[in-house]
């Protein structure tokens, strides 16, 4: 019996109702009871000991699971609140995708064992490869990369060999890279990192300003990185004449493929005109994601470009098919003009099982449903909120929609005095997520309500909005004191970030 459990309970009053962990500490209490030493005891190298033993919490057993059940119970997350994170795409991660990835045959699997040991996960993978491929309507994918800005990264580098190659681009000069001025940080965060020299496009009522982008354009241009739908949640329906401005310049189109939610099923990048790609499968493609992982971001490219992908690549060998010998699925590594390996063994392998489960499970039909349906969402939002927030891009009597998410300036609720900080916390006062605040422009919210909230929980969050609003006019300071409801009222969010300070109870 661990001695955790001894002396706390008479201590619980309502003072004690949300101690930290280091309140909870008792000298000599344990979570754990670990068997006997059955080997020699090791002593630590002095040169690498710490001279002190490391000041850590000690609590029983339930002072642990309490402490993390209640730290779970005050999480903001998408199984508990609506999270209308604009460009995250916070949708419902159906559980039936954790049990595919928890599966012993894949949770078990140990990335060194033999090709011929893992011929599910490689069949699995090899399928998504196709899948992927197909969706993205481009010919061949790499599931290397570990998160959207990864694939981002992996595609310049990609880009770059096949300029460097005398026998592919042939254009070593071409290193200069054109992203709109709507673009998410890492696109430029990722040309930097490959060298790439990055020029910005402007946008012209939210959308690419087609006649800077052609003045733009020149013999130094290797790619232009677009996101569409775009960051302002405008689908760029001049797709097909950018990728030709590019194309006859020489130039290649890259899409960031964060918003493919919003058209995933419904038209595929390869056919509106772009070269290579990438996806974030932890937003269109479900997997619980936040504070940067885990994430998948496989990089889908045209023929030409398929040389230079990373290794290793999951293939299917024609000897290995039934009655011949040789494991049908392996990892090839030949592919002489590739960039190389960019993440250790394969990839995030488990959130490529969740990506798996959520093709298969929805099928062509249910994958063009989810962009339908997040479209809907957004524009049935927007429509709803429009009256009193409003909206520079979404004015349905002048046919202008939004796609899967769509940006507010509201300035008549700014000239109240209430800032966006302080709607966000007055919407942690209702149990909502507050959404993308200052970005793609100044002083917007950016909301995406995704396809998998239900109507009501759309109405419930109009009607807190507007309520907001009203409050914004008939008592502000209300607002600018939010959250009222929260376990912690308002924090000092720029020295939390710039200042941590570790702190406890001893
Ligand atoms: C438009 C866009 N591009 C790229 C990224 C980067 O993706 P990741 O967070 O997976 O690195 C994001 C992430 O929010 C995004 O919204």
């Amino acid at each position: 019996m661990s001695r955790g459990f001894a002396g706390r309970f008479e201590h619980v009053g309502q003072e004690e109702v949300s101690p930290l962990i280091f309140e909870r500490s008792v000298p000599g209490a344990r979570a754990v009871d670990l068997p006997a030493l059955d080997v020699p005891a090791a002593k630590i190298p002095a040169g690498i000991a710490a001279a002190q033993p490391a000041d850590l919490p000690q609590v029983g057993p339930m002072e642990l699971v309490r402490h993390y059940t209640l730290l779970a119970a005050r999480n903001f997350s998408v199984d508990a609140n609506f999270y209308p994170l604009g460009s995250c795409t916070m949708k419902f991660n159906p559980p039936v995708n954790e049990a595919a990835a928890a599966l012993p045959g894949f949770a078990g699997l140990h990335p060194r064992q033999d090709d011929v040991d893992v011929q599910g996960a490689l069949k699995l993978l090899y399928e998504l490869r196709l899948w992927l491929a197909e969706i993205a309507g481009l010919d061949e994918v790499s599931l290397q990369p570990c998160a959207g800005a990864h694939g981002e990264y992996t595609a310049l580098k990609v880009i770059r060999a096949y300029f460097k190659d005398p026998k592919g681009g042939n254009a070593p000069g071409r290193t200069k890279v054109l992203a709109p001025d709507t673009a998410h940080g890492t696109n430029p965060a990722s040309c930097a990192m490959c060298g790439a020299n990055v020029v910005t496009v402007p946008s012209k009522d939210g959308r690419v300003d087609l006649d800077a982008l052609r003045g733009m354009v020149d013999g130094e241009t290797a790619a232009m990185m677009i996101t569409n739908p775009n960051t302002a949640g405008l689908f760029d329906d001049t797709i097909t004449q950018i990728a030709k401005i590019l194309h006859d310049a020489g130039a290649l189109l890259y899409l960031d493929g964060a918003n493919m939610n919003a058209i995933v099923g419904v038209s595929r990048p390869g056919d509106f005109g772009v070269d290579i790609m990438h996806f974030n499968t932890h937003k269109t493609f479900s997997t619980p994601h936040g504070c940067g992982g885990p994430g998948a971001g496989p990089i889908a490219v045209r023929k030409f470009l398929a040389p230079y992908l990373p290794v290793p690549q999951v293939e299917k060998n024609g000897a290995g098919a039934p009655g011949t010998s040789g494991p049908a699925y392996y990892l090839s590594y030949d592919r002489a003009k590739t960039i190389g390996k960019v993440r250790s063994f394969f990839g995030q392998f488990s959130v490529l099982v969740r990506c798996w489960a959520y093709i298969a499970a929805c099928g062509p039909v249910g994958l063009r449903d989810v962009a339908e349906s997040a479209v809907l969402s957004a524009n049935y939002l927007a429509a709803r909120l429009r009256e009193r927030f409003e909206m520079p891009y979404f004015d349905p009597g002048a046919k202008k929609f939004c796609a899967h998410e769509f940006v507010t300036v509201p300035k008549t609720l700014l000239a109240t005095g209430v800032t966006l900080i302080d709607v966000a916390k007055r919407l942690i006062d209702h149990g909502i997520h507050p959404p993308t605040m200052h970005w793609p422009v100044h002083n917007c919210l950016m909301i995406e309500p995704t396809e998998t909230e239900s109507l009501q929980t759309l109405d419930r969050f109009v009607e807190v909005m507007l309520n907001i609003a009203d409050e914004a006019q008939s008592n502000p300071e209300l607002v600018k004191a939010a959250p009222h409801l929260a376990p912690v009222q308002r924090l000092d969010e720029v020295a939390a970030a710039r200042t941590p300070v570790l702190t406890h109870g001893g």
